[in-house]
């Protein structure tokens, strides 16, 4: 059998697969099992941040491969020590929890925030999300997820988890004003719900809200982050100060890495025993994490901007584009063909690119060149077109 048959034949059916076998790459240029090239508008869906078999995160994890893959969270491992060191110079937070994926890191948020709501003894354990997020697919993490079609067939959930729609003015404001709320979590743009960046009304509200009912700010960054929207972190571009930032999918390059970062105020909530996780902080994902993070600087951040403006003028405006939302390289296209039609047409051009919702999303490696970039965008400018 070749690997599409076994694959349908023995993989659970969660996933609607593109008629494509990827077996290697390098950047954003990918090799298909019939020998053809595709141009990767999608980095596996917002993790491969430096595109494919990136040479110098290799060199990092096959280093750290050599010397010792794995060996518990009862022992010290210097990548781990120095990814959490880094991530909190970068953002000025204090601690941080390793975990595997980003629902994980959303697990642990929730959990800081509940032990931060109980032992503070004020009977505050209810956490605002918002309409349309997206924050996982573990049972916790669906109940945190803003979007009812996520709620079928999964019940019954967990309590405690209220959704504010970001688009109605003073709905969060509404639900903070009834009490027993310790936490309001966010992404920065709903990526899964459509590349929705929140409104600045929104933002205000937000800000106002914290303040008045003393909450805390979890951001969830696990698609938005790693310099994604030109910032390292898309909280960035809005000045607020969160207590709790999660972050997943670019962090690791491709290897699995989850992490929640600590505020001040919940630095502490944590004890032990209190959480924990056989593969979370595994050195060899750390080594690779290390690199990818020590590597997202100015420059590379000003260049995800240039090319986010360059896709921008090169769509905005013609007559197949509806609308282009997002920041940086994260961006969703309104269409007037449907997206699965545009999808589909430009992977048989050889450019991959992903869906939100009814949008068509790109999320290509942020070091994709400008030849690549020119070429994947004409094709997309083609079949938009047509
Ligand atoms: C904003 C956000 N949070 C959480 C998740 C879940 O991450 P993972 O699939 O690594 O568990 C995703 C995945 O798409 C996401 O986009």
């Amino acid at each position: 059998m070749d690997t599409k048959q076994l694959d349908s034949e023995y993989i659970a059916s969660t996933y609607t697969r593109f008629p494509l076998e990827i077996i290697k790459g390098k950047g954003a240029l990918l090799t298909g099992a019939d020998g053809k090239e595709y141009i990767d508008l999608g980095s596996g869906i917002a993790v491969n941040i430096f595109g494919a078999a990136d040479s110098e995160w290799q060199a990092a994890v096959t280093k750290q491969l050599s010397a010792v893959q794995h060996t518990s969270n009862l022992y010290y491992t210097s990548p781990c020590a120095e990814l959490a060191e880094l991530l909190c110079r970068k953002t000025g937070m204090k601690k941080v929890f390793f975990s595997n994926s980003g629902a994980e890191a959303n697990e642990c948020a929730i959990k800081t925030a509940r032990k931060f709501g109980n032992d503070e003894g004020r009977g505050r354990n209810r956490i605002i999300t918002l309409k349309n997020s997206f924050h996982g697919r573990t049972i916790v993490t669906l109940a945190a997820t803003g979007q009812e079609t996520f709620h079928t067939d999964f019940g019954p959930f967990p309590e405690g988890f209220v959704y504010a729609d970001p688009c109605i003015e003073g709905d969060l404001t509404k639900i903070a004003g009834e009490g027993g709320c310790i936490a309001v979590m966010i992404e920065p743009i709903q990526g899964e719900g459509g590349v929705n960046p929140l409104p600045a009304a929104f933002i205000e509200e937000l800000r106002a809200v914290i303040e008045k009912y003393d909450l805390l700010l979890i951001v969830d960054e696990v698609q938005t982050g790693n310099g994604r929207t030109g910032k390292l972190y898309g909280y960035m571009h809005y000045g607020l100060q969160p207590d709790i930032v999660t972050t997943a999918k670019g962090l690791g390059g491709g290897l699995p890495i989850g992490a929640a970062l600590l505020g001040e105020r919940v630095a502490q909530v944590l004890t032990p025993g209190s959480h924990g996780s056989t593969f979370g902080g595994n050195p060899v994902c750390c080594a690779g994490a290390l690199n990818i993070l020590s590597r997202i600087d100015e420059k590379l951040l000003l260049s995800v901007g240039e090319k986010s403006a360059y896709i921008r003028s090169q769509l905005t405006g013609l007559p197949g584009v509806k609308s282009i939302a997002g920041i940086g390289l994260m961006l969703g296209i309104e269409t007037v063909r449907p997206a699965k039609e545009v999808i589909a047409a430009c992977l048989e051009r050889g450019v991959l690119v992903l869906s939100a919702k009814t949008k068509v999303r790109l999320l290509p490696p942020l070091n994709i060149t400008e030849d690549q970039l020119k070429k994947a965008v004409s094709i997309l400018k083609e079949v938009i077109a047509e």
